[in-house]
């Protein structure tokens, strides 16, 4: 039988995988067909990128996230420029050609010191790939960090709907303003990455329909969507965590969706189940995994959520266990920058 064709993958069709009742039949056709199609398009190939955490201090006080200003038994950290190139340099001689630097909002890392960080990083590594994932910024920040050679940002959407929204994120900030970068990242040329927790409080199936129907316009490069975790000291820590079998179907629903898009098999899908999730990502249709290379301080203190893996294989420490271990399903670790073709 033919995968399903993109244009097929109606809203309707979306609603009975996500039923919580489907056939496993069906079920277990989606995540054939969305592999299938990756294997078309990257082969057995999974691209690595090496994830460091430049800073846990956040002005953003989210209601799901463990770094969120309100925060107080968080021990707050910055890495210097010197560390951060560091990081980079002992994944660059394990292999890496794609870095990612994520980070919390923090007014003390001015646009003027990220785009000297990103101008060290891509003198010294001219073969590496740069993507930042930093939170919002005004356009012309944004335009000048692209000019000192990032290539990619990541930036969830997280919801689409004003309503959901706002449940998540104190007033000061806004779906406007988030979507507004979105599109900033776009036109300024760069690989854009967006996408949305799963499970997170008061979410409903309409929250995710709405969701994909965004996707669907912004047409982004790189998709990231993982299960809500609940963080300690969080308002939402009491909240059950969202589901890693609906978030394996919406990754295959995103991979025939969009064919071509890199999409990880996140960090918080090896957390909820640390034994198959990385591969059940992957045998779902995602084609990337985000090994943590920050220093193991710094690890420890970046806890999004609970129980955060990022140590042994979800990180530069254990890369030749993971790159076993995908081995052993199949899978290829690929050091290639990974960049979107179009
Ligand atoms: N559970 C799961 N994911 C989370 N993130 C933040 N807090 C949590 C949580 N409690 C995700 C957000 C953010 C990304 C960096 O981490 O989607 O965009």
């Amino acid at each position: 039988m033919r995968p399903r064709h993109q244009s097929s993958v109606d809203n309707d069709f979306i609603l009975k995988i996500l039923d919580k009742d489907a056939p496993r039949a069906l079920i277990g056709k989606l995540h054939a067909d969305a592999r299938r199609l990756t294997d078309e398009v990257f082969g057995r190939d999974v691209y690595a990128r090496g994830l460091i955490e430049i800073t846990n201090v956040c002005r953003n006080n989210c209601l799901y996230c463990g770094i969120r200003s309100g925060n107080t038994s968080v021990s707050r950290y910055t890495l210097s420029t010197e560390q951060i190139v560091s990081s980079c340099r002992t994944a660059h001689s394990a292999g890496l050609r794609s870095f990612v630097l994520q980070g919390g909002e923090n007014p003390a890392l001015t646009a003027d010191r990220i785009e000297s960080i990103v101008r060290e990083i891509s003198s010294e590594f001219p073969d590496s790939a740069i993507t930042l994932s930093l939170g919002e910024w005004d356009d012309n920040d944004i335009q000048r960090f692209r000019e000192a050679g990032a290539t990619r940002y990541l930036l969830r959407h997280e919801t689409r709907s004003e309503t959901h929204y706002l449940r998540l994120h104190p007033e000061s900030m806004s779906l406007h303003n988030r979507i507004r970068c979105l599109r900033t990242l776009k036109r300024t040329g760069y690989q854009t990455g967006t996408g949305m927790m799963i499970g997170t409080p008061f979410q409903t199936l309409g929250n995710i329909i709405e969701d994909i129907d965004f996707l669907r316009e912004l047409q982004p490069e790189m998709i990231g969507i993982g299960p809500f975790i609940p963080a300690d000291n969080t308002p939402f820590s009491t909240f059950p965590a969202g589901s890693v079998e609906l978030t394996l179907r919406l990754i295959s629903v995103l991979r025939l969706i969009f064919p071509k898009a890199n999409i990880p098999a996140t960090t918080a899908l090896a957390t909820l189940d640390p034994t198959r999730g990385r591969i059940a990502g992957l045998n779902a249709g995602a084609n990337v995994v985000m090994p943590n290379i920050s220093p193991p301080d710094a690890r420890n203190a970046y806890r999004l959520y609970d129980n955060k893996a990022a140590f042994g294989l979800e990180s530069i420490d254990g890369i030749d266990g993971l790159a076993r271990s995908l081995a052993e399903s199949g899978f290829n670790l690929s050091f290639d920058r990974g960049d979107y073709r179009g």
